[in-house]
């Protein structure tokens, strides 16, 4: 299960049923008569047994968008508290209404678990369900409403966990959550990880496609990803015709096309030759050794979503090799002083 971490609260996400969240608090996705109901709402009054509707009656109900607190009667330990969260019906509103109702019933909840000392809180994707609420936009909200209340206030809250229901929910709510906590400053994710993909970004000089040209046996190449997709097509033709395309996107849409021709080993070599192609181009570039150097011990990541063997994936589970090898790089011109490394074998 991924983990992420917000100033002293960690996140977690997982997939399952809300009831067996094992947090001292879980939340319902409750109507606002606090009765008992179907999916989240049933699963919980089903749980708690027949006190915890003796108790709601008498609370009189709670409007959209806030929450009211009770003990979790017959749910097993460590559960001592439930959050009723009333989300809206998504039809009932027009979409800004909808999306500041719906982040007011996360808040509310939080603010009743940090009032009352609750370490630990899990949540459903509120309104989701029978509500109706679209769960992108749902999934936004409600991690945009839970990290400015962690950021901001501080609390006793030690973690929050959203328990989804299905794969879809679940890589939702991950790829959200990693996105809006890369653009919080480390000091408060914990993360100090560089992220490279983007040309308008930060660090995009550890691409293949920046422009930073060098030469290989007194041939010039343009790009790190000229010689790496040249490297596909030894003796042929269509070595020059890549080394030649004016652009490295062309050039590896070059190689692709070609995919029928390249060498018969090429997964057994390809990182090989993506060593030599980064090696080559930090050799004929001082000012990007000096910039590898420069990030220290942080993580690099090849931000790349639709590439899960040298990026991170469509998930962020992927292999990042290209971080790797960027790191194996970092660490030899590290312990030679920036000295660059002599050809390597294979
Ligand atoms: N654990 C975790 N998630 C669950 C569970 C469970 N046991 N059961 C359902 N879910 C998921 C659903 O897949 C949905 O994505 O929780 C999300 C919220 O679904 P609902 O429970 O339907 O909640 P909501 O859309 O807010 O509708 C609230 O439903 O039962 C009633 O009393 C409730 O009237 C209220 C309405």
């Amino acid at each position: 299960m991924p983990e992420f971490r917000l100033n002293k609260t960690v996140l977690t996400i997982s997939e399952g049923d809300i009831v067996q969240a094992g947090t001292e608090a879980i939340v319902n996705a409750a109507n606002s008569a606090l009765a008992d109901g179907a999916g989240v709402t049933g699963a919980i009054f089903k749980a708690a047994g027949p006190e915890l509707a003796r108790f709601t009656t008498k609370l009189g109900g709670c409007p959209t968008g806030q929450a009211r607190l009770t003990p979790s009667f017959q749910l097993p330990a460590p559960t001592r508290f439930i959050i009723h969260a009333v989300g809206p019906v998504y039809g009932d509103y027009d979409t800004r209404e909808a999306v500041q109702l719906l982040s007011n019933a996360y808040r509310s909840s939080l603010e009743l678990a940090a009032l009352n000392g609750i370490k630990s809180v899990a949540f459903p994707a509120i309104s989701t369900g029978i509500y109706g609420f679209p769960l992108n936009l749902a999934t936004g909200v409600a991690l945009r409403t839970v990290l400015t209340f962690l950021k901001d206030a501080p609390h006793a809250i030690e973690e929050v966990r959203f328990v989804l229901r299905g794969e879809q929910p679940l890589s939702m709510y991950r790829l959200e959550l990693a996105q809006l906590l890369a653009q919080l400053p480390a000091e408060i994710t914990g993360d100090d990880t560089i992220y490279f993909y983007d040309k308008d970004e930060p660090y995009y000089e550890f691409t293949n496609f920046a422009p930073y040209g060098f030469f290989a046996n007194n041939t010039f190449w343009q790009t790190s990803e000229h010689y790496f997709q040249a490297q596909k097509f030894p003796k042929m033709a269509l070595y020059e015709d890549v080394r030649q395309s004016s652009t490295p996107s062309a050039a590896r849409h070059l190689a692709r096309q070609n995919f029928r021709r390249q060498r018969p080993d090429w997964n057994q070599v390809r990182l090989d030759v993506m060593r030599e192609a980064l090696r080559l181009k930090f050799n004929d570039n001082p000012p990007l050794v000096r910039l590898l150097l420069s990030t220290g011990e942080r993580p690099l990541v090849e931000a790349s979503e639709d590439d899960a063997f040298w990026g991170y994936g469509p998930d962020r589970q992927g292999q990042n090799n290209l971080g790797k090898l960027l790191m194996e790089l970092r660490d030899y011109y590290r312990a030679t002083s920036g000295e660059p490394p002599k050809q390597l074998e294979g």
